[in-house]
């Protein structure tokens, strides 16, 4: 293994993410014990790409062994408004409890959200997840409108809460009964 080489991308084709966003889908996918079904229906297509472009303002951190991508971190900004707060998905239609907010959350708000990230098997436990977490919180907190950030963190592997509590973030509350764990900071304006 060379050394490993950072790049970031705000826009243009990410095909070449495919695989190891299937891998992380799929990591998650055979953790799962709350609607395993669900997560295993979460793809490339369907959740990477859509989410990537649809988003104004979104952010990519890719690592690479060579030309081979061996990891990435994807994050947005969003808009959230009242209708956000109450929205459930159709699996979670008849499910109790909390959605991806709390209920008295304070809205219109601009939040940045620390969407996925995976580095592959071989390669984990030499940083490479926290170079990434420092490019995309540098990357969320670089933005003056962004007033909080959020990661969710899917069931079955809670274990990583521990990862992102590095980065600032503190449990916020339980999603759609133990589904998702949300974890929620206060954005810090990057100082020059
Ligand atoms: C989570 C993940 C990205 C971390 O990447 P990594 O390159 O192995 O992490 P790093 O080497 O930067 O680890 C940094 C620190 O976090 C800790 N850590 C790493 N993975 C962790 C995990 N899953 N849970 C708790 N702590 C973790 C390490 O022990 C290390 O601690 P230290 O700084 O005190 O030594 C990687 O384990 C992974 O891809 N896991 C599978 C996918 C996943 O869980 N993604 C998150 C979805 S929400």
């Amino acid at each position: 293994m060379k050394a490993i080489v950072y790049k970031d991308y705000e826009s243009g084709d990410i095909y070449f993410l495919k695989d190891l966003c299937n891998n992380l889908m799929r990591f998650q996918a055979d953790r799962a014990t709350i609607k395993p079904d669900v997560m295993a229906s979460m793809n490339f297509e369907n959740r990477l790409v859509p989410d990537f472009t649809g988003a104004e303002r979104k952010y990519i951190a890719v690592a690479y062994d060579c030309e081979k991508p061996i990891g990435f971190a994807f994050a947005a900004v969003s808009k959230l408004k009242q209708e956000d707060i109450s929205a459930r998905p159709s699996w979670a239609q008849e499910i109790s409890g909390l959605g991806f907010y709390p209920e008295d959350y304070d809205v219109p708000k601009t939040i940045g959200t620390y969407k996925l990230l995976f580095v592959d098997s071989k390669y984990r436990g030499c940083n490479i997840g926290g170079q990434h977490s420092n490019m995309i919180m540098k990357w969320l907190n670089g933005h003056e409108d962004i007033e909080d950030l959020w990661v969710f963190v899917a069931n079955g592997n809670e274990v990583v809460g521990k990862f992102y509590e590095k980065y600032g973030f503190v449990h916020s509350h339980t999603v759609f009964k133990g589904f998702i764990e949300a974890y929620w900071q206060n954005a810090k304006r990057n100082k020059e």
